[in-house]
This record gives structure tokens, C-alpha cells and sequence, in this order.
């Protein structure tokens, strides 16, 4: 599959080893250009590309910046990406990160709702609560008793299941988290984040979410 990678970083990075390992044709992007890209792109087989084309063509689109980057994306970065594409949003509002977004704060928006605002485009929310490097040391096969799960908001159902199989592929259980309304329950300070466990824990812990932001995760 053809899959575009924004953010070359911590999850960006790791996305970009695993899903290359796969076979999958990766795109990846960085805010300072493809020049500074050329060793993780020798090392995975991965094309470095400016921001602008890191989605074209795509099937899937990784937005991984910092959430105060998301409106300096270029605005039309999802123009030529192919038809039906799925966007991963993987991203969390760190105020002393990011500054005071009062949209977050004071209208009570979800962080991925304000994103897609940004991007124009729905966005399914995912990998925000994994630590990085588990996408490199944790993976397993279906069925392993090890094996854990990721929770996956989003509104477009078929967007959901397109991404929710390929976080299997990568070797993750997925739980259904309900939509971006709903995926408060899956931000920085909720029992899920961060929580290595099985779907049926992953599933405990959402239920157990307070709508209310924890007084870290606030400016
Ligand atoms: N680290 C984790 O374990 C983890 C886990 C789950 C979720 N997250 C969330 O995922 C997001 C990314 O985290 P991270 O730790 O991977 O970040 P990071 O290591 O700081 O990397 C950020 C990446 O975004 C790129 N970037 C910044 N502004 C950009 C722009 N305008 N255009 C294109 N690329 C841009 C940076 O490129 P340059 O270096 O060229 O500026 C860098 O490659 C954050 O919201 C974070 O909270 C992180």
C-alpha cells in the first residue's frame, strides 16, 4: 500500500521502519526537507519528499507533529492523495509542548477534532497513547498472549477499518473507541494512555475515562 508519513520523528520514524519492513511503499516527510532524511531513508527504503507531496497518491496519511505544527501544514497537503484515503491522526495536546489552544481548552473540542479542522479532512485517531518505541519492540502476532491493543477513534467507518488493519498488520489487537467526539476518552491523563494490556483492558480503561481534562494536560 502506498502510505505517506508526516512527521519524521519519534512515531514517524518507527512508523516508517515498521511499515517498510512490511513491504508497504512509504513517503516521509519532515519539516526541514527530504535532505535531512537521507539516512533514515537508506536505512528503511523509504523516499524522503517534501511535506507537500508526502501524500500523493496515498491510501494512508500519517500526521505526526507536534500538534502546534498542524496548522503550519501546507493546506492543500491532502489534494492528491488517492481516493477514500485514510488519515491517522497520532497526535496530543501538550499545552507546555504547545502552547494554550483555547479551542481544546475552552470549547472542549477534542484534540483530533481540532486537528481535522486544520486538515480539512476526517482524521482517525490513533498510536497517540503508544510509546514509540513499542512500535518497534511490542508488536505480535494475532493471537499471542502478549499481544496488546490500541484503541481507534474516527467518524468514517470504512477510513476506521482501513486503518484498524493495519495496525494489525503491525502486530497491535485494535479496539473500537467510538468517534472524535468520543475520543476524549483516549487523550494524554485518561487510564488508557500509555496502558500496555490486552482489547479487553483497553476496553476497561475507555469506559473508565473522565471527560474532564486532568489539570497536567491544561494551561
Ligand atoms: N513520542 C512518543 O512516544 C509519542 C507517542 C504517541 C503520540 N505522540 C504524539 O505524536 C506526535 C508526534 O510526536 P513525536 O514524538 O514523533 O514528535 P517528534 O519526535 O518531535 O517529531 C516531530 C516531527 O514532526 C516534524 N514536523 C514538525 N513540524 C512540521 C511541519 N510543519 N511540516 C512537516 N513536518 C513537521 C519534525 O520535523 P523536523 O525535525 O524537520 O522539524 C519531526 O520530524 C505528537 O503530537 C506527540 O504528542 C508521541
Amino acid at each position: 500500500m502506498k502510505i505517506g508519513i508526516i512527521g519524521a520523528g519519534n512515531i514517524g520514524g518507527n512508523l516508517t521502519r515498521r511499515l517498510t519492513a512490511l513491504g508497504h511503499d512509504v513517503s516521509v516527510a519532515n519539516s526541514r526537507g527530504p535532505e535531512t532524511l537521507r539516512a533514515l531513508a537508506e536505512e528503511t527504503g523509504a523516499t524522503a519528499v517534501r511535506a507537500e507531496d508526502a501524500a500523493r497518491g496515498a491510501e494512508i496519511v500519517v500526521v505526526t507533529v507536534p500538534l502546534k505544527a498542524v496548522p503550519d501544514l501546507p493546506s492543500d497537503l491532502l489534494a492528491e492523495a488517492a481516493e477514500g484515503v485514510a488519515v491517522i491522526d497520532t497526535g496530543n495536546y501538550y499545552p507546555q509542548r504547545d502552547g494554550r489552544i483555547a479551542a481544546i481548552e475552552d470549547e472542549g473540542l477534542t484534540e483530533s477534532r481540532w486537528t481535522e479542522r486544520h486538515l480539512g479532512h476526517p482524521v482517525i485517531k490513533a498510536f497517540n497513547g503508544t510509546y514509540a518505541q513499542d512500535i518497534l519492540d511490542r508488536h505480535r502476532p494475532a493471537g499471542d498472549p502478549e499481544r496488546i491493543a490500541l484503541p481507534v477513534a474516527g467518524d468514517d467507518a470504512a477510513a476506521k477499518a482501513k486503518v484498524r488493519a493495519l495496525i494489525e498488520q503491525l502486530g497491535f489487537d485494535t479496539v473500537d473507541s467510538g468517534g472524535i467526539d468520543d475520543s476524549w476518552r483516549q487523550q494524554p491523563g485518561t487510564p488508557v494512555y500509555g496502558l500496555r494490556a490486552g482489547a479487553e483492558a483497553v476496553t476497561k480503561a475507555l469506559a473508565e475515562a473522565s471527560p474532564q481534562r486532568p489539570a497536567d494536560f491544561r494551561a
